[in-house]
Protein backbone atom coordinates (compact mmCIF):
# COMPACT_ATOMS: atom_id res chain seq x y z
CA UNK A 1 0.00 0.00 0.00
CA UNK A 2 2.65 2.27 1.10
CA UNK A 3 4.51 1.67 -2.47
CA UNK A 4 1.10 2.53 -4.41
CA UNK A 5 1.04 5.64 -2.31
CA UNK A 6 4.40 6.54 -3.24
CA UNK A 7 3.83 6.33 -6.96
CA UNK A 8 0.48 8.29 -7.08
CA UNK A 9 2.44 11.45 -5.50
CA UNK A 10 5.86 10.70 -7.56
CA UNK A 11 3.51 10.63 -10.50
CA UNK A 12 1.47 13.63 -10.14
CA UNK A 13 4.81 15.62 -9.14
CA UNK A 14 6.22 14.41 -12.66
CA UNK A 15 3.32 15.81 -14.38
CA UNK A 16 3.50 18.87 -12.34
CA UNK A 17 7.23 19.62 -12.99
CA UNK A 18 6.88 18.85 -16.99
CA UNK A 19 4.14 21.75 -16.78
CA UNK A 20 6.03 24.27 -14.55
CA UNK A 21 8.87 23.44 -17.25
CA UNK A 22 6.99 24.40 -20.51
CA UNK A 23 5.70 27.24 -18.91
CA UNK A 24 9.25 28.21 -17.02
CA UNK A 25 10.02 28.67 -20.62
CA UNK A 26 8.24 32.20 -20.42
CA UNK A 27 8.03 33.50 -16.85
CA UNK A 28 9.34 31.37 -13.87
CA UNK A 29 6.06 29.90 -11.70
CA UNK A 30 6.46 29.11 -8.11
CA UNK A 31 4.55 26.15 -7.86
CA UNK A 32 5.28 24.90 -4.24
CA UNK A 33 4.24 28.29 -3.41
CA UNK A 34 0.75 28.39 -4.98
CA UNK A 35 0.30 24.87 -3.44
CA UNK A 36 0.78 26.61 -0.21
CA UNK A 37 -1.94 29.74 -0.81
CA UNK A 38 -4.17 27.53 -2.74
CA UNK A 39 -3.97 25.03 1.09
CA UNK A 40 -4.15 28.05 3.53
CA UNK A 41 -7.24 29.65 1.31
CA UNK A 42 -8.88 25.65 1.72
CA UNK A 43 -7.97 25.73 5.25
CA UNK A 44 -9.88 29.23 5.94
CA UNK A 45 -12.84 27.90 3.56
CA UNK A 46 -12.80 24.74 5.29
CA UNK A 47 -13.17 26.36 9.11
CA UNK A 48 -15.77 29.19 8.02
CA UNK A 49 -18.31 26.25 6.57
CA UNK A 50 -17.31 23.94 9.82
CA UNK A 51 -17.84 26.80 12.85
CA UNK A 52 -21.08 28.06 10.67
CA UNK A 53 -22.62 24.49 10.35
CA UNK A 54 -21.50 24.17 13.94
CA UNK A 55 -23.21 27.43 14.53
CA UNK A 56 -26.26 27.08 13.14
CA UNK A 57 -26.89 23.17 14.69
CA UNK A 58 -26.18 24.45 18.42
CA UNK A 59 -28.77 27.05 17.42
CA UNK A 60 -32.24 25.74 15.32
CA UNK A 61 -30.74 22.05 15.04
CA UNK A 62 -29.98 19.90 12.04
CA UNK A 63 -32.34 21.32 9.28
CA UNK A 64 -31.66 24.35 10.93
CA UNK A 65 -28.50 23.59 9.64
CA UNK A 66 -29.33 22.39 6.26
CA UNK A 67 -31.08 25.92 5.62
CA UNK A 68 -27.56 27.38 6.23
CA UNK A 69 -25.88 25.05 3.61
CA UNK A 70 -27.85 25.62 1.46
CA UNK A 71 -27.99 29.76 1.23
CA UNK A 72 -24.28 30.18 2.98
CA UNK A 73 -21.69 27.59 1.34
CA UNK A 74 -21.63 29.69 -1.44
CA UNK A 75 -21.28 33.14 -1.09
CA UNK A 76 -18.82 31.81 2.03
CA UNK A 77 -17.28 30.09 -0.52
CA UNK A 78 -17.14 33.26 -2.79
CA UNK A 79 -16.46 35.68 0.02
CA UNK A 80 -13.00 33.76 0.58
CA UNK A 81 -12.34 33.76 -2.75
CA UNK A 82 -12.61 37.30 -3.69
CA UNK A 83 -10.51 38.29 -0.61
CA UNK A 84 -7.54 36.03 -1.88
CA UNK A 85 -7.99 36.29 -5.45
CA UNK A 86 -8.75 32.57 -5.98
CA UNK A 87 -11.71 31.55 -7.60
CA UNK A 88 -12.84 28.35 -5.00
CA UNK A 89 -15.38 25.58 -5.08
CA UNK A 90 -16.36 22.33 -4.05
CA UNK A 91 -17.22 19.56 -6.16
CA UNK A 92 -18.10 15.93 -6.27
CA UNK A 93 -18.82 12.76 -8.12
CA UNK A 94 -21.96 12.31 -5.79
CA UNK A 95 -23.51 15.77 -5.65
CA UNK A 96 -26.06 17.69 -3.87
CA UNK A 97 -26.32 20.72 -5.51
CA UNK A 98 -25.70 20.94 -8.95
CA UNK A 99 -24.38 23.77 -9.35
CA UNK A 100 -21.68 22.37 -7.68
CA UNK A 101 -20.68 19.88 -10.69
CA UNK A 102 -17.25 18.78 -11.59
CA UNK A 103 -16.31 20.57 -14.86
CA UNK A 104 -14.22 17.76 -17.53
CA UNK A 105 -10.73 18.70 -15.70
CA UNK A 106 -12.14 18.14 -12.33
CA UNK A 107 -13.99 15.01 -13.36
CA UNK A 108 -10.60 13.56 -14.29
CA UNK A 109 -8.87 14.34 -11.12
CA UNK A 110 -11.87 13.55 -8.61
CA UNK A 111 -11.36 10.12 -10.78
CA UNK A 112 -7.86 9.50 -9.90
CA UNK A 113 -8.80 10.67 -6.47
CA UNK A 114 -11.15 7.81 -6.45
CA UNK A 115 -8.83 5.13 -7.50
CA UNK A 116 -6.07 6.52 -5.04
CA UNK A 117 -8.21 6.06 -2.58
CA UNK A 118 -9.68 2.74 -3.58
CA UNK A 119 -5.93 1.53 -3.16
CA UNK A 120 -6.08 3.14 0.69
CA UNK A 121 -4.16 6.34 -0.44
CA UNK A 122 -4.94 8.83 2.79
CA UNK A 123 -7.36 11.57 1.60
CA UNK A 124 -6.28 14.17 4.21
CA UNK A 125 -2.95 14.46 1.78
CA UNK A 126 -5.09 13.57 -1.31
CA UNK A 127 -4.01 16.64 -3.84
CA UNK A 128 -3.40 17.81 -7.26
CA UNK A 129 -2.13 20.51 -9.22
CA UNK A 130 -1.12 21.85 -12.68
CA UNK A 131 -0.75 24.54 -14.81
CA UNK A 132 -3.22 25.05 -17.85
CA UNK A 133 -2.55 27.15 -20.95
CA UNK A 134 -5.94 27.92 -23.16
CA UNK A 135 -5.61 28.78 -26.73
CA UNK A 136 -4.87 32.42 -26.25
CA UNK A 137 -1.81 31.75 -24.22
CA UNK A 138 -3.68 32.24 -20.69
CA UNK A 139 -1.79 30.77 -17.98
CA UNK A 140 -4.30 29.07 -15.21
CA UNK A 141 -2.95 27.22 -11.75
CA UNK A 142 -5.84 24.62 -10.90
CA UNK A 143 -5.71 22.68 -7.85
CA UNK A 144 -8.16 20.59 -6.24
CA UNK A 145 -7.58 18.65 -2.08
CA UNK A 146 -9.57 15.65 -1.62
CA UNK A 147 -12.17 16.43 1.23
CA UNK A 148 -12.77 12.72 3.61
CA UNK A 149 -15.73 12.16 5.32
CA UNK A 150 -15.94 12.13 8.78
CA UNK A 151 -17.94 11.31 11.56
CA UNK A 152 -20.10 14.90 11.73
CA UNK A 153 -20.80 14.75 7.86
CA UNK A 154 -23.37 11.50 8.80
CA UNK A 155 -26.07 13.50 9.99
CA UNK A 156 -26.42 14.67 6.60
CA UNK A 157 -24.49 13.04 4.30
CA UNK A 158 -24.58 9.23 5.92
CA UNK A 159 -26.22 6.05 5.37
CA UNK A 160 -28.64 7.17 8.68
CA UNK A 161 -30.38 10.05 8.20
CA UNK A 162 -33.14 11.18 10.66
CA UNK A 163 -36.64 11.91 9.34
CA UNK A 164 -37.04 15.34 9.96
CA UNK A 165 -33.23 15.99 8.21
CA UNK A 166 -34.66 13.73 5.08
CA UNK A 167 -37.48 15.50 4.93
CA UNK A 168 -35.48 19.12 4.64
CA UNK A 169 -32.97 17.59 2.21
CA UNK A 170 -35.47 16.15 -0.02
CA UNK A 171 -37.32 19.60 -0.62
CA UNK A 172 -34.55 21.35 -1.03
CA UNK A 173 -32.66 18.77 -3.02
CA UNK A 174 -35.07 16.25 -4.78
CA UNK A 175 -32.07 14.72 -7.32
CA UNK A 176 -29.77 14.42 -4.01
CA UNK A 177 -26.89 11.96 -4.76
CA UNK A 178 -24.86 12.50 -1.56
CA UNK A 179 -26.01 10.04 1.07
CA UNK A 180 -25.41 6.99 2.19
CA UNK A 181 -21.07 7.77 3.26
CA UNK A 182 -19.14 6.20 5.72
CA UNK A 183 -16.61 7.91 7.60
CA UNK A 184 -13.11 7.86 5.82
CA UNK A 185 -14.86 8.10 2.43
CA UNK A 186 -13.95 10.31 -0.23
CA UNK A 187 -16.77 13.07 -0.59
CA UNK A 188 -15.60 14.72 -2.99
CA UNK A 189 -12.88 18.51 -3.07
CA UNK A 190 -12.32 21.57 -2.77
CA UNK A 191 -11.25 22.80 -6.49
CA UNK A 192 -9.37 26.42 -6.92
CA UNK A 193 -8.13 28.53 -9.13
CA UNK A 194 -5.74 31.44 -10.53
CA UNK A 195 -5.03 32.85 -13.35
CA UNK A 196 -0.92 33.25 -13.58
C1 LIG B 1 -26.46 19.99 8.41
C2 LIG B 1 -26.29 19.12 7.28
C3 LIG B 1 -24.89 18.95 6.68
C4 LIG B 1 -23.76 18.54 7.33
C5 LIG B 1 -23.59 18.19 8.80
C6 LIG B 1 -22.74 18.47 6.30
N1 LIG B 1 -23.25 18.82 5.08
FE1 LIG B 1 -22.27 18.83 3.28
N2 LIG B 1 -23.87 19.60 2.38
C7 LIG B 1 -25.08 19.87 3.01
C8 LIG B 1 -25.92 20.60 2.09
C9 LIG B 1 -27.32 21.11 2.39
C10 LIG B 1 -25.18 20.78 0.90
C11 LIG B 1 -25.56 21.52 -0.35
C12 LIG B 1 -24.98 22.94 -0.27
C13 LIG B 1 -25.35 23.80 -1.43
O1 LIG B 1 -26.55 23.88 -1.77
O2 LIG B 1 -24.42 24.40 -2.02
C14 LIG B 1 -23.89 20.13 1.12
C15 LIG B 1 -22.88 20.08 0.17
C16 LIG B 1 -21.66 19.55 0.38
C17 LIG B 1 -20.59 19.50 -0.62
C18 LIG B 1 -20.61 20.14 -2.01
C19 LIG B 1 -20.84 19.16 -3.12
C20 LIG B 1 -22.30 18.83 -3.36
O3 LIG B 1 -22.60 17.63 -3.28
O4 LIG B 1 -23.12 19.72 -3.63
C21 LIG B 1 -19.54 18.88 -0.02
C22 LIG B 1 -18.19 18.58 -0.66
C23 LIG B 1 -19.94 18.54 1.33
N3 LIG B 1 -21.24 18.96 1.54
C24 LIG B 1 -19.13 17.93 2.25
C25 LIG B 1 -19.45 17.83 3.60
C26 LIG B 1 -18.51 17.34 4.60
C27 LIG B 1 -17.10 16.87 4.32
C28 LIG B 1 -19.14 17.42 5.82
C29 LIG B 1 -18.58 17.11 7.18
C30 LIG B 1 -17.40 17.86 7.58
C31 LIG B 1 -20.49 17.93 5.57
N4 LIG B 1 -20.63 18.16 4.21
C32 LIG B 1 -21.45 18.10 6.54
C33 LIG B 1 -25.45 19.52 4.27
C34 LIG B 1 -24.57 19.12 5.27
Amino acid sequence: MKQLMASTVISAFALLSAQSLIAAEIEPINIPALQQEAKGVIKTLAGNLGSELKHAAKAGGLPAAIQVCNTKASPITQAVAEDKGWTVGRTSLKLRNEHNAPDDWEKTVLKKFEKQAAAGANLQKMLFSQVLVDGDGNKVFRLMKAIPVGDKCLACHGSKIKPEVAEKLNVLYPADNARGFNAGDLRGAFSLQKSL
